[in-house]
């Protein structure tokens, strides 16, 4: 063993197969360790993939072979070895390992192998992060933002930042985050919109991309209370325009994570169709069609939303009693006397499997209900709630756009449709599968005097909105822009339950740790 020597060139495990036949040196941390006489097989994990270590008295000393397999879960070290190729490994490569140095030990690793519920885990969100799933989201999540800047810079687009601190509800004043600033009360931005606005009639097409804060005082699959958003504007565009863009730009994303991250999507387990059957033009609906879908009274494709889910539930009960009998069977079976170990084991892996699935076959029983209930109810003009949209979007299998809403239950600086003042030209991207809104966006209110109106209905402070009816005032041009969630995007490209998920360090309601 010799002491670390971080000038030394190391090779990413993920370029492993360009160096068969080469000696290479590797940094990273022991993701599983297997030991038998006189060998030990280690799988080391370097943040950029995986790869099997074979430490062998054949090739090292005992010294040598001791540390290796002293070693324990996420310890890290430094590998040196030969490179071999052999298809059966992950990765299509093997290291015949050469020599080893610990470089920091890692006693009782506090996550096992075995199934450790959510909240648990998310209080190790430290370390869970190291984990294979977790990895590949975050990889997902870095293609994606990637991708984003990369679509809006070619198409010409100046990226700019918004403040953080305002003095204005852009969103509505109930999801404040109410802070001090020298005394003065400000809030924690809830979108940079307004000075997006401000920087379009300065550039013609900008985007922001930065943290967005929302007090949501309740636990949903979909709120967190600090989320990163990505708000393009662009002057002289209408909502047909924008929609255009939101299009084109979603779609741009989506090909750059089918391409670039397919390891990844396996990894999580991701059936990519839906991704790829999202490369068509997304169907266009207003806000008046939606409805009629939503309650049953128009069909897509023939399929009708109620009949639908009143079928699946009746399926969904079958699946229940199916998997119900399977965990029965097995339990009897590891009952038999005389079974061996390993038999036994293999029963007890696929009891805890079908047990997790029956969780979510539960779940999905408690859901479907509420979710025919909340369609056959829904009563126009509110504005769609979860179930609403997860009903819609069961539907599709693209993103859907909304547009044209009844102008009471969306923001004060939409502008109203010229042919028919009930509705404002807002429009909201829902993503298929059941997600729901990912994109929030519209063409902005130009007439000063009807802005002013808005401003007064919503009970803002005029004071904090003066600036913001300049650029009405000074040039004026019809403009539209709108509001990606980045979680929200992440967590349906990797098909994840909760948003949470989506994000390094989520914060909210109920979370503020680690
Ligand atoms: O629909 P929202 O509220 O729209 C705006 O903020 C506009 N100012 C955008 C614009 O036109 N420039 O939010 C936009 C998107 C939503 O579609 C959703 O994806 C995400 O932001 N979002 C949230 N994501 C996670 N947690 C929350 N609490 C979110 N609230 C909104
Ligand atoms: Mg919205």
């Amino acid at each position: 063993m010799s002491i670390l020597d971080l000038t030394k060139q190391t090779t990413p495990i993920e370029h492993l197969q360009q160096f068969v036949g080469q000696s290479v040196c590797l940094r990273g941390w022991v993701a599983n360790k297997r030991e038998g006489k006189g060998i030990a097989f280690i799988i080391l994990r370097d943040g950029t993939g995986y790869c099997q270590c074979v430490v062998s008295t054949d090739n090292v000393s005992e010294e040598i072979l001791q540390a290796a397999q002293s070693t324990s879960l996420e310890s890290s070290v430094e590998i040196a070895g030969l490179v071999l190729a052999d298809e059966k490994q992950i990765g299509g490569v093997e290291i015949q390992v050469s020599n080893l140095i610990v470089v920091g030990n890692s006693e009782n690793y506090p996550i096992a192998k075995k199934e450790h519920g959510v909240e648990f885990l998310m209080d190790q969100r430290h370390l869970w992060l190291r984990s294979t799933r977790q990895w590949a989201i975050m990889r997902v999540r870095n293609t994606i933002i990637f991708a984003i800047h990369e679509y809006f810079q070619k198409e010409g687009f100046v990226q700019m930042d918004a403040p953080l601190f305002t003095n204005n509800a852009c969103e509505g004043t109930s999801t404040l985050f109410e802070t001090d600033f020298y005394g003065e009360p400000a809030y924690l931005s809830q979108s940079g919109q307004l000075y997006g606005e401000a920087m379009a009639m300065a550039m013609g097409k900008i985007y922001t991309f930065g943290p967005t804060f929302r007090a949501e005082k309740s636990k949903t699959r979909r709120h967190l209370s600090e989320f990163w958003m990505i708000e393009p504007e662009m002057a002289f565009y209408d909502i047909f325009k924008n929609m255009d863009c939101i299009e084109a730009f979603l779609q741009s994303v989506i090909q750059k994570v089918l391409t670039n991250c397919k390891h990844e999507l396996e990894t999580i387990g991701r059936d990519t169709s839906v991704l790829e059957s999202s490369l068509k033009s997304f169907p266009r609906m207003t806000y008046d069609q939606a409805v009629r879908i939503i309650k049953g009274e128009e069909n897509v494709n023939g399929v009708n939303s109620i009949t639908s889910l009143e079928e699946e539930l009746k399926q969904t009960e079958e699946k229940l009693d199916v998997i119900n009998a399977e965990i029965q069977d097995r339990e009897a079976k590891i009952a038999t006397p005389g079974l061996k170990k390993g038999e036994i084991n293999f029963h007890q892996t696929k009891i805890i499997q079908l047990k997790q699935d029956k969780a979510d076959i539960e779940e999905e029983l408690r859901n479907i209900p509420q979710w025919i209930a909340s369609a056959k109810n829904f009563e126009y003009g509110n504005d769609f709630g979860g179930s609403d949209e997860t009903v819609l979007t069961r539907l599709f299998d693209s993103p859907v756009m909304v547009y044209d809403w009844p102008h009471e239950v969306k923001a004060f600086y939409l502008k109203r449709n010229p042919e028919d003042a009930r509705f404002a030209r807002g429009v909201d991207v829902l993503a298929p599968e059941g997600y729901g809104e990912i994109v929030g966006g519209g063409e902005r209110e130009t007439d000063v005097n009807l802005l002013t109106q808005k401003i007064h209905e919503h009970q803002l402070p005029m004071e904090a909105f003066e600036w913001y009816l300049d650029l009405r005032r000074f040039g004026s041009v019809p403009h539209a822009g709108f509001g990606l969630g980045l979680e929200r995007l992440v967590t349906w490209i990797c098909k994840l339950k909760h948003v949470r998920e989506s994000i390094p360090f989520p914060r909210m309601y109920g979370r503020l740790t680690p």
